[in-house]
């Protein structure tokens, strides 16, 4: 058996807003584990395609963008050319961009190496789309993190104003209805359970208790 093998990976996919970066970021800080929030690197993709000026129809222009991503993470803060962007690609926008370019194949064949360099000692919580699926599948614990969309659009509406950002939570149902009717659909890497995923459904779990989950099903894992 080779040697990456045996790190041990959780996965963690879901519809957007479910509350997996907030879960899956805390379950790596409690094992001291490596962290990927793969989600940002696609919202760093359309926010760079669109300061270019590259259209989603360009696809070879918007794979050397993923290819050669000069970003790299400090803690919660994503730098992209040692400029912070952490708050940049977190809008409504770049989250229905990140939608838009992650439906790309070649975006997804550009951010693979990338991803998979993620995947070092002691382990990794991957968080994002395909980790269960394409970038590890040989993960360990695959988490399937969910909540009702009323409750989604709540969560995301009480993080951006907490920033500073005006919303509307009409506006925000209808964007994560529209990014997951998207998600789904879409034949590149679409928004599925992966066999042999763990379904939580967090809409009336907190953060904690979901945390808390997560850690109990990855003390049961064989390694
Ligand atoms: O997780 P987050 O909301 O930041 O992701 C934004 C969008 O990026 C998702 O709705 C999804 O369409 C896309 N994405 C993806 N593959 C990933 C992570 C995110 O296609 N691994």
């Amino acid at each position: 058996m080779s040697k990456m093998r045996l790190i041990p990976i959780i996965a963690i996919d879901g519809p957007t807003a479910s509350g997996k970066g907030t879960v899956a970021q805390k379950v790596a800080h409690k094992l001291k584990f490596n962290y990927l929030d793969s989600g940002s690197l696609y919202r760093l993709v359309g926010l760079v395609s669109k300061e270019l000026g590259v259209s989603f129809s360009q696809e070879s222009q918007l794979y050397d963008i993923a290819k050669n991503l000069p970003v790299h993470f400090d803690g919660e803060k994503i730098f992209y050319k040692n400029q912070d962007v952490s708050d940049l690609i977190r809008t409504e926008e770049m989250g229905l961009r990140a939608s838009a370019v992650g439906a790309i194949q070649a975006v997804r064949q550009g951010l693979y190496d990338f991803q998979r360099s993620f995947l070092t000692t002691p382990g990794l919580v991957a968080d994002g789309r395909d980790m269960t699926t394409v970038i590890f599948p040989e993960a360990q614990l695959k988490v399937f993190l969910t909540a009702d969309v009323a409750i989604r659009a709540e969560r995301r509406y009480k993080q951006l104003i907490a920033k500073g950002i005006s919303a509307n939570i009409l506006v925000l149902t209808q964007d994560l209805e529209e990014r997951d009717a998207r998600d789904i659909e879409r034949t590149a890497s679409p928004l599925t359970l992966a066999t042999g995923a763990k379904m939580l459904d967090t809409s009336h779990l907190t953060v904690e208790q979901a945390v808390r989950q997560i850690l109990g099903w990855y003390e049961l894992t064989e390694l």
